[in-house]
């Protein structure tokens, strides 16, 4: 009970001391920006059974007005509305969830009243569909992705703060052109590079050896360097008349290693695979076999590594030129498998696929 009250003390403080603050994001003009919430469920919209519960939680109960009401500072940056495009745990994302997400974001950038849109979501897949906006977005206007570690009902919660912060992100001016971001723990990442590296810590978001974008600070962004990858605003991706994506699949590798899994996927009708390879993207014999006869048959290898970190090398492990494979570049499975499905709308050309892999 003694603890309650001191943690609503402690939250009224900050309450004033914000308020006391200068709303950082006022435009030139003068006014706050307009900034439109998308809640798509995670643990940001978690609860559990006591605040101490910081597993075993249920992701997606919260609602979106709920999310936005426990954050009353947020009114001190921007403007803010809220819809709840999906109700889910990220594990849940599916390839139409995605174009659904992607064509509600162009929709509210290309209006003039918005100036930018954060997108909460569960950190599991997070850094998947950031990447698949950063693919698609036709917009320089902020799009931020943001989660949280711990539910909503935890003590020291990250979400209001990460929150906080999105909202702060995607109404600043310097956060426009930068293509999609995703910020937790204070930090402002890529979509591109970003990763989930550990199952529970606060600040498990990172952008290994390629760096994080920037910070957080004071209420303010503050910005030290940007990728120089093409974004979607600049690219040839376009998801307004799809319905679906063609099938990728990922087949991990590992020693002992054989290829039952991938024959599955080519014989269930995959039109590409992704092949998370050991080291250098490297394959172990029956694997290659089957590789080379699946893309034979037409469909579209790429080769990616299990490693997380460094480019794969075209024609190293294998030769790519003479078995008319492609290789991931440094993006890792996961978000190689959102390019290649992306890259397949386009062209069934493995060639132009590869210029795809060193232009995004
Ligand atoms: C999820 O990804 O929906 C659950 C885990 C999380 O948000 O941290």
């Amino acid at each position: 009970m003694q603890a309650k009250a001191v943690r609503s003390i402690f939250a009224l403080f900050s309450f004033v001391l914000v308020c006391a603050l200068p709303a950082q994001a006022e435009t030139a003009a003068g006014k706050l920006p307009n900034v439109t919430i998308l809640a798509t469920g995670g643990t940001i919209a978690g609860s559990g059974a006591t605040s101490t519960t910081t597993v075993g939680y249920t992701a997606a109960t919260v609602g979106v007005q709920r999310l936005i009401a426990a954050v009353p500072e947020l009114a001190k940056v921007a403007n803010v509305t809220g819809e709840q495009v999906f109700q889910i745990a990220s594990e849940n994302m599916t390839n139409e969830h995605w174009l659904t997400l992607g064509k509600r974001v162009n929709a509210l950038l290309a209006q003039p009243n918005v100036d930018g849109i954060v997108i909460t979501h569960g950190t599991d897949t997070l850094e998947e569909t950031a990447f698949f906006l950063e693919l698609v977005v036709k917009s320089k206007k902020p799009v931020v992705l943001v989660g949280a570690m711990r539910p909503s009902t935890a003590m020291s919660a990250d979400g209001p703060i990460n929150l906080y912060n999105a909202v702060l992100i995607a109404g600043s001016q310097e956060a426009v052109g930068k293509g999609v971001l995703v910020s937790l723990n204070d930090q402002i990442q890529a979509a591109r590079d970003v990763t989930k590296t550990n199952t529970s810590t606060l600040d498990s978001f990172k952008t290994p050896e390629l760096g994080m974008l920037g910070y957080v600070q004071g209420n303010k962004a503050f910005f030290y360097r940007q990728g120089l990858r093409k974004h979607g605003y600049e690219g040839e991706f376009d998801i307004s008349g799809l319905s679906s994506l063609p099938m990728v699949e990922i087949v991990y590798g590992y020693a002992n290693m054989n290829a039952i899994g991938l024959n599955a996927f080519v014989a269930a009708g995959a039109k590409g695979i992704i092949h998370a390879g050991t080291g250098d993207g490297s394959l172990a014999t029956p694997v290659k076999t089957a590789l080379t006869e699946a893309r034979k048959k037409g469909t579209m290898i790429v080769r990616s590594s299990r490693v997380g970190q460094g480019i794969v090398a075209r024609n190293g492990e294998a030769n790519d030129d003479e078995l008319d494979f492609v290789v991931s570049d440094t993006l890792n499975p996961q978000k190689a498998r959102i390019l290649l499905m992306l890259a397949l709308t386009k062209t069934n050309d493995s060639k132009t696929i590869q210029k795809i892999f060193y232009t995004y």
